[in-house]
């Protein structure tokens, strides 16, 4: 399985914070926009991952991740030069996707809930053709929404109806096989210019290929491409963290958990910005202090061994 973050657009709607640097960048409350798509592919189990971005901004996602060697991942870089719409991601990571099943995730979208990684990790094991992710809203009319049956395979999709059929909209993430590509390819534009990822998903569901996983009520699905929403997510993420002292999207503490960084290379992360907050977490995650116990509530999956201590 292979993973995308697309992270490039205009941002426009968040200028002139945008005016010189990509949004995904900006902080959600204590830590960037992109380190929460990320650790949701990184708690998926997915460490081959390209993030696309501007061409401007490469260079600062570069600086900021590198090549994902210190998390125990592989990430490497594309850029779009315009943004074109989402299933572009496809066309520009064709060679990246080769004959892999693809999940691509929206720079500015945040998931968080009890149980998410669990369902998340079930909705790639039992994957096949496409898989999209529903959420509950109540202005279902300003997203792309999915009506669906009894076995959750979509019946309708529709982009921002008048009157919609379900109040299920359909989140930033996307699982798909490699077929994704050639379907991009021959995808329209719409009438905005763009290519539109409902009518890549509306393909699969003329062979019934559409799969969709609800997201309970206890979830938190949120995107941050305004300035009302971006403020919202970080005062949602300071408050569930101050609460529970566990953070949101720590980048390290998954890769730690994973087994894909040592407790040393954990520690010495967590010294080098002792001042921080952040750093303080990683010296308390080293020291197992508080946060074994969760990691062992949801990780059943053999898959994922603790790294030894050291
Ligand atoms: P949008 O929020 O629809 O667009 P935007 O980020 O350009 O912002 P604005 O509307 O304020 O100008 O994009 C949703 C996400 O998808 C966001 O994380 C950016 C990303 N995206 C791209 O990377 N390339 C694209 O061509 C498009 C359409 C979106």
């Amino acid at each position: 399985m292979k993973g995308i973050i697309l992270a490039g657009g205009s941002g426009s709607r968040l200028s002139p914070s945008t005016d010189s640097i990509s949004k995904h960048l900006l902080a959600v409350y204590d830590k960037p926009m992109i380190y929460y798509p990320l650790s949701v592919l990184m708690l998926g189990g997915i460490t081959d991952i390209m993030i696309i971005t501007t061409p401007e901004d490469k260079p600062r996602f570069k600086d900021l991740l590198g090549d994902g060697s210190s998390l125990g991942i592989n990430l490497n870089y594309l850029e779009q030069s315009d943004p074109n719409g989402i299933p572009e991601a496809f066309i520009l990571a064709e060679d990246f996707i080769g004959k892999d099943d693809v999940t691509l995730i929206l720079g500015d979208n945040i998931f968080y809930g009890q149980g998410f990684t669990t369902l998340f990790r079930k909705a790639l094991e039992n994957h096949r053709n496409a898989t999209i992710f529903g959420y509950r809203v109540k202005d279902a009319h300003r997203f792309g929404v999915a009506e669906f049956d009894h076995n959750q395979k979509v019946i309708s999709l529709e982009e921002k109806p008048e009157q919609p059929k379900s109040d299920f909209a359909v989140t930033g993430l996307y699982i798909y096989d490699y077929r994704a590509v050639q379907i991009a390819k021959q995808l329209p534009y719409s009438a905005r210019g763009e290519l539109e990822i409902t009518d890549l998903n509306k393909e699969y569901l003329k062979g019934s290929q559409l799969d969709v996983q609800l997201l309970g009520r206890g979830f938190a699905w949120m995107d941050a491409g305004t300035h009302e929403s971006l403020f919202e997510a970080s005062e949602f993420v300071k408050i569930t963290q101050q609460r529970q002292g566990f953070k949101i999207a720590c980048l390290e503490e998954i890769a730690y958990y994973m087994g894909y960084m040592s407790q040393k290379a954990l520690k010495e992360k967590g010294r080098a910005m002792e001042k921080t907050d952040y750093g303080k977490y990683l010296l308390e995650i080293a020291d197992r202090k508080h946060t074994e116990q969760y990691w062992e509530s949801i990780d059943r999956n053999p898959m994922l061994g603790l790294v030894e201590n050291e």
